[in-house]
């Protein structure tokens, strides 16, 4: 685990109510991790948050972030100190706004790219092999002599991607890194996030509603094991979660509001199982009675990993039934898959965050 973040909540100074609630991250080697929701949903603060740069002067942040094996712990009595060079050696951020990343201590393109290999002493021939293949991973060779400052939108983001990705990160995080690209920056910024993911980069992106598209088969590269292997993403293995006698008690134990434990049990199919014990279910059931114990904690943000692993038919139904209720109710649904079918469905947005 490169990186995980247990957050509580977030708040903005000067705000009543919290940008982020019960955000429980884990960033691992060669994962890519989508975060996805609508316009002020809390993506770009998360992103702020895992780049070192929050609570800072500002916010109250109440949780623990773990990075390189550190932990760091944060409450609104006691911010943590960061040391923000330390952080992006393990941590690449390319904001929303990529005219943020861009130094502008830099005259051309290609000295952007470099700046990070020069900080880090790396010597000369391997810098200008390193940034070459950037320009060329994102169609930036013809711009290598431009002001990163003077070109477009879309051309900065390249840039920004370009010197993220330079010294090869632990742990990128993009925020909305296809937002204002033609199809085939799209591509390329796709191709160079898996890319990214295969030579061991915990990848996080932060996308906006109906952008996870982009990670489905048909923006992969053609290899389909490469989606197998890596755009498996993450998420607890509820079984490990299992303490309790009865299916029933099991939810209950996490419920948020014990008195709804019927009806999540009803929506789960699992109401004339309730009274067996959860490890002597069918694999199937098991996999509902983990899905029911997370639905039942209520969270703003509902993590699924793998969910339609060991499901029957009737059990994918029952999912995609739930998760499609649970974003329309304005939830924040974050499922981790490499199964074509889930993806699929997800066009029809099921992965949404709410706006508050
Ligand atoms: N610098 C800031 N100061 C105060 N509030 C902020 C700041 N940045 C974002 N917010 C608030 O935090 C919430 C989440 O915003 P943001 O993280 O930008 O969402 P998203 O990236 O999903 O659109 C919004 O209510 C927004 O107004
Ligand atoms: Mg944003």
């Amino acid at each position: 685990m490169v990186l995980t973040l247990s957050l509580r909540s977030f708040r903005w100074p000067e705000e009543t109510t919290e940008a982020l609630r019960e955000v429980h991250l884990q960033a691992r080697p060669g994962q890519i991790l989508a975060v996805t929701g609508s316009s002020g949903s809390g993506k770009s603060t998360l992103g702020r948050i895992l780049a070192g740069q929050l609570p800072g002067e500002e916010g109250l942040l109440e949780g623990s972030i773990e990075l390189a094996g550190q932990r760091i712990t944060s409450t609104a009595e006691h911010p943590p100190r960061i040391d923000r060079a330390a952080w992006g050696a393990h941590v690449a951020f390319v904001p929303q706004h990529p005219r943020e990343y861009l130094s502008a201590a830099r005259s051309t393109v290609a000295e952007e790219i470099a700046f990070g290999p020069e900080q880090r002493g790396i010597p000369r021939v391997q810098q200008r092999r390193a940034v070459a293949d950037r320009l060329a991973a994102f169609g930036l060779t013809e711009l290598a002599g431009r002001d990163p400052l003077r070109l477009s939108g879309g051309q900065q983001r390249r840039v920004a991607l370009a010197a993220a990705t330079v010294l090869h990160p632990p742990v990128l995080v993009l925020d909305e890194p296809t937002a204002g690209l033609d199809a085939a920056a799209r591509e390329r910024v796709c191709a160079d996030t898996f890319e990214a993911a295969r030579a061991g980069t915990a990848v996080i992106l932060l996308a906006g509603e109906g952008e996870t598209v982009t990670l489905g088969p048909h923006t992969l590269p053609a290899d389909p094991r490469l989606a197998a292997e890596h755009a498996a993403l993450l998420f607890q293995d509820a079984e490990d979660l299992f303490t309790e006698r009865t299916a029933q008690r099991q939810v209950e134990i996490f419920a948020r509001v014990p008195e709804r434990v019927p009806q999540v049990l009803e929506r789960c199919g699992l109401t004339g199982v309730r009274e067996r014990h959860p490890l002597e279910l069918p694999g199937a059931g098991r996999r509902l009675l983990g899905i029911a114990c997370a639905l039942a904690r209520d969270t703003p943000v509902l993590l699924l990993d793998e969910p339609t692993v060991g499901l029957d038919a009737a059990g994918r139904r029952i999912l995609l039934r739930l998760l499609r209720e649970r974003a329309a109710a304005g939830g924040i649904v974050l499922v981790s898959t490499h199964d074509a079918e889930l993806i699929a469905a997800c066009d029809a947005p099921p992965v949404v965050l709410s706006a508050d």
